[in-house]
């Protein structure tokens, strides 16, 4: 047991080395000496990069990263590192990419490379008259953003487009401007929330209203990634197995409480490649989401389709707000390794990755739920995770692993009757 914490006030905790802090905290809480070498132990991010890159740092939280093999994407084999905890997710993507291997892989495209700042304007009378003021502004407007970033403009990027709207809420009319902007191989939030809020005074003084919000919109719907796949009947299984996932997906597709399950394992993919690769995982997650939902009902990420040849034809379209620079990308020595592994030339062919990747995912999660169920297969890889708990180390996990696959009993208290047999205790 830790001590009780009798005040979270603890003066100027920031300004400590990272051992000072470590030892602070050990102090406080009484962690033991095991407690405090795992904090110290940073694994493969250096204390002093861990200590720049957030407040009151004090270690890392270690997550494997596996390799998702069998990938072909636009015919070019790659090999995708996932950052994830969760047991079946790298294996998930392995197998079904398998599949689809011999049929060509996965075809990617993309719609652009836009992100869309915010500028919350209020307290104008004439909403529509100060949004046509805005609209024809848009010239001076595309000096003074592309004048916060030479060196996107210098690789092509900067400000593409405006819109505005009004839209009604409970204090009144608000004019809503949307700077539409290139931003390369960033994820490009520093860049248009930097241009949004140099912009916003200009807006506050053509217009007689105030600015309040000035930020990126996560609903990256300029910056979709596609993929699309097509399973061979016969290499997935016959049709029966076609048409159960044809089914699993029309439930997610009709169903907001089976889409967000649909959806999480798709993210599970997702997620797992934006987390290796040092990008921003709710900035994806809250996209993703958020598109699910354009059309007023939340619904499936994928859509699925038999094809006249009657084969099983895969596509996923999602927003994928992800760079190469920026952020912990090119920060984090695992991420610059991930990004190496991946051997891409640049931001929107990594989204297109994950992408197929997200659409993996769901093919083997719904193969799997029309079929066997999902827990055979997840239970025969969390057994080692359970057999670890129950205190099994070196040969023993695997040992043990198997022994509780095949007693169909992958649960702590038989991993631990199993581990004391085993040893002969
Ligand atoms: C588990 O992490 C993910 C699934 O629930 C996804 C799904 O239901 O489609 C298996």
């Amino acid at each position: 047991m830790t001590q009780t914490l009798s005040s979270s006030r603890i003066s100027g905790f920031h300004k400590h080395s990272v051992s000072e802090r470590i030892a602070l905290l050990s102090k406080i809480m009484q962690l033991d000496a095991t407690d405090s070498d795992l904090l110290a132990n940073c694994g493969n991010l250096s204390q002093e990069v861990g200590n720049h890159m957030i407040e009151n740092f004090v270690g890392t939280m270690t997550i494997p990263v596996g390799i998702a093999t069998n990938m072909r994407i636009d015919g070019k084999d790659v090999l995708v590192p996932m950052a994830t905890e969760e047991s079946s997710v790298v294996a998930a993507v392995c197998n079904a990419a398998r599949q689809a291997y011999d049929n060509g892989g996965f075809i990617t495209s993309m719609s652009g490379a836009e992100m869309i700042a915010q500028i919350q304007l209020v307290n104008v009378t004439d909403p529509t008259h100060a949004r046509l003021c805005i609209l024809e502004k848009k010239e001076e407007i595309r000096a003074i953003c592309d004048a916060c970033d030479p060196l996107l403009i210098k690789l092509g990027g900067g400000f593409r487009d405006l819109e505005v709207r009004v839209i009604e809420t409970k204090s009144g009319p608000m004019v809503i401007t949307h700077l539409i902007v290139d931003t390369r191989d960033a994820m490009g939030a520093n860049a248009v929330n930097t241009m949004a809020e140099k912009l916003a005074p200009s807006i506050a003084q053509w217009t007689g209203g105030k600015t309040y919000l000035r930020i990126l919109s996560n609903l990256a719907d300029r910056r979709l990634a596609r993929a699309r796949c097509i399973w061979r009947t016969e290499d997935i299984g016959g049709e029966a197995v076609r048409d159960g996932m044809i089914m699993a997906y029309h439930f997610a597709e009709s169903d907001p409480y089976r889409a967000a399950t649909h959806n999480k394992g798709i993210m599970n993919g997702v997620s797992a490649v934006v987390l290796a690769t040092g990008n921003d995982t709710r900035a994806v997650e809250a996209g993703a989401h958020a598109y699910a939902s354009r059309n007023g009902r939340y619904s499936s990420l994928t859509s699925w389709e038999v094809t006249p040849e009657g084969d099983l034809a895969g596509v996923i379209e999602m927003p994928m707000a992800v760079g190469l620079v920026g952020g912990a990308t090119k920060l984090h020595p695992m991420a610059r390794a991930a990004l190496k592994i991946l051997n891409i030339a640049s931001a929107s062919e990594l989204a297109q990755v994950i992408a197929a990747v997200g659409l993996a995912q769901n093919f083997s999660a719904m193969k799997a739920l029309a079929t066997t169920g999902i827990q055979k297969g997840h239970m025969t890889l969390h057994s080692h995770n359970i057999a670890m708990m129950a205190g099994a180390v070196g040969k023993e996990v695997d040992q043990l692993a198997k022994i509780l696959v095949a007693k169909g009993g992958v649960r702590i208290d038989i991993a631990e009757k199993e581990l004391a047999l085993l040893r002969g205790e």
